[in-house]
């Protein structure tokens, strides 16, 4: 049986991490981390995301505003927001929760953000400067991933991860970061999508797989090798009449026949989840100090 990797747990450590460093960044600089959530429309999931996001801010100290926007706000309004907050002072980060309503061009508006203020990394100045191997503020699930992986001793160096999954959001950025050569990456990566047709036939070259294809439980036991690492990117609600609410998450690995290959998994939820609002506050950190005044 596999080694379950609590994401829970890593992810409170690095919560208490963060909590600690602001309070220090306080005392010595007098500087508070701001962060800045735009919602615009009414999606369900993306006001539980937001609502969820700003208590953690709360929790480890920061300054956080929530600006809530009707669905039907124009491309402009948004923009006129977005510059406000790029020239409010008490504002070291701005996040707009994804997906935008239709009318909306997402390219314009995640460019509007200053790259200095950029705390999901979606800017493409960031995206460029993550690419060629700059520091940079890196997009928050695939800079998890990879603390997740160090943290429970897993050393992804010489080995093969294949990433399933192409998305701008985790699977560009989470192979872009593991194939630097540098600490903590240095692997060789290869990344497989809907247009491999047999997805397997890569799956199962794995040392370290990382599932971030958004479909229920697409990747079987046997499509994993013997003893490989297991990172399940997805969550994916599925009709279960015997669960709570009749509904409940799975991820895009099937928990059941992949933990009795792997040697190590996260489970869904209580995995990757976590990490993305435990690197979102270790991000609006790394930003705020990088804005503090120098004296
Ligand atoms: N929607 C789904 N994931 C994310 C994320 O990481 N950041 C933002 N802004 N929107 C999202």
């Amino acid at each position: 049986m596999a080694r379950i990797i609590d994401g829970r747990r890593i992810a409170a450590d690095i919560r208490k991490e963060v909590k600690e460093a602001t309070g220090e960044l306080k005392r010595t600089q007098g500087v508070t981390p701001g962060l800045a959530f735009i919602l615009v429309g009414e999606n369900p999931a993306s006001q539980v995301y937001v609502g969820m996001k700003g208590k953690a801010c709360a929790e480890v100290g920061f300054h956080s505003v929530t600006e809530v926007m009707p669905d039907s706000t124009s491309e402009e309004t948004l923009l006129k927001k977005i510059a406000g907050f790029n020239a409010d002072p008490a504002i070291h980060g701005i996040l707009v929760q994804l997906p935008l309503p239709g009318h909306i061009d997402e390219r314009k508006v995640l460019e509007a953000i200053d790259p200095a203020k950029d705390v999901d990394g979606f800017h493409p100045y960031n995206v460029g400067l993550l690419v060629i191997g700059n520091k940079t503020l890196r997009p928050c699930t695939p800079a998890g991933i990879q603390e997740l992986l160090l943290r429970s001793g897993i050393d992804p160096a010489g080995k093969h991860v294949v990433v399933a999954g192409r998305s701008n959001i985790v699977g560009k950025p989470i192979a872009n970061i593991l194939l630097q050569k540098a600490a903590g990456a240095n692997s060789v990566v290869t990344i497989v999508h809907t247009g491999a047709g047999d997805l397997g036939r890569y799956t199962r070259m794995a040392d370290i797989l990382i599932a971030a294809v958004g479909k229920p439980e697409i990747i079987k036991g046997d499509m994993i090798k013997s003893g490989a690492v297991v990172i399940d990117v997805g969550t994916n609600r599925i009709e279960d009449p015997a669960a709570k609410g009749g509904t409940r998450l799975v991820g895009d690995v099937e928990f059941e026949s992949a933990s009795k290959v792997a040697s190590a998994i996260t489970p869904v939820p209580g995995g990757v989840g976590p990490m993305t609002i435990a690197m979102l506050l270790k991000n609006t950190l790394e930003a705020a100090t990088a804005q503090a005044p120098r004296f």
